[in-house]
């Protein structure tokens, strides 16, 4: 049994990610689920995740899911309409398949071996393709506990697609202080000769030739640095998220050698 720390607004940078990229699919659904998926020791998380998306699509429900009973209990009180908490694990319990799962800080405590195990058998229970629809989302990744520092990987039902980093830049010294929130499909391949150490390091470098873009704050810094990676990378998204402090990469370009 794991400690299951989380905290109130910690996800917030997913949540408005999700939002964001994937609110119009949830908008478009009749019955729009979501799973939050090892929501933790309080239901924080569930909580605002509801919240954000009923905001880019009123219809939207979430569903909790934990594998530690007592912490399916704890959350009960906090059903309401839309909400409820169920507990089980990676089937996901519920008879629909879900527009999206949310899986936060939840792989970093199992091995790196298993997490593309874990991804097809998340995917598989995802919303199909049709062709209306792109399907349901995955996506998986870390942060710190405060939520200043992210890195996730989302997920269709065919597999990974992209992977993006999102910060409070007011905080940050340099981008590959992201590093240490790797998802785990990541953080043991930031070594020489694997594509995301040479991302991190291409980030690095474009970081320190955008200094001189400090002076107008560290948003001005970041969007000058994101565009120039944009000459080597392939960066997925355009100015609107990078001044929100993020950066979306294909999943290809940094998926792990071998
Ligand atoms: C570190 S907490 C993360 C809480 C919250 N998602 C956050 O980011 O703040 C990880 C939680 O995942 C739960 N967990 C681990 N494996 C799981 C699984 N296979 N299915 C559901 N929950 C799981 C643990 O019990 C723990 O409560």
């Amino acid at each position: 049994m794991t400690r299951g720390t989380t905290n109130p607004n910690r996800l917030r940078r997913m949540d408005r990610w999700i939002a964001a990229v994937h609110g119009a699919e949830l908008r478009r659904a009749v019955d729009p689920v979501a799973v939050d998926l090892g929501y933790g020791a309080a239901p924080w998380t569930a909580v605002e995740l509801l919240t954000r998306l009923r905001a880019a699509a009123p219809r939207a429900r979430v569903v909790g899911v934990e594998i530690e009973p007592a912490r399916v209990t704890a959350a009960k009180p906090y059903e309401c309409d839309g909400l409820v908490f169920r507990h089980g694990g990676f089937e996901i319990p519920i008879p629909q398949r879900p527009l999206l799962v949310r899986a936060a800080n939840v792989l970093r405590q199992y091995e790196e071996g298993e997490v593309s195990g874990v991804w097809r058998r998340l995917c598989a229970r995802l919303a199909p393709v049709t062709e209306s629809s792109r399907g349901g989302l995955l996506v998986e990744g870390t942060c710190d506990e405060i939520g200043r520092r992210h890195v996730w990987v989302a997920l269709g039902p065919e597999g990974p697609r992209t992977v993006t980093f999102a910060t409070r830049l007011g905080s940050l010294e340099r981008p590959s202080d992201l590093a240490e929130r790797l998802p785990k499909a990541l953080i043991h391949r930031n070594v020489p000769g694997e594509p995301v150490h040479a991302f991190l390091r291409d980030f690095d470098r474009a970081w320190s030739a955008a200094a001189p873009y400090a002076s107008y704050g560290a948003r001005q810094r970041w969007i000058r640095a994101v565009r120039d990676l944009t000459a080597d990378w392939p960066v997925t998204d355009g100015a609107g998220r990078w001044r929100q402090g993020e950066v979306t990469v294909k999943w290809e370009a940094l998926a792990p050698r071998g």
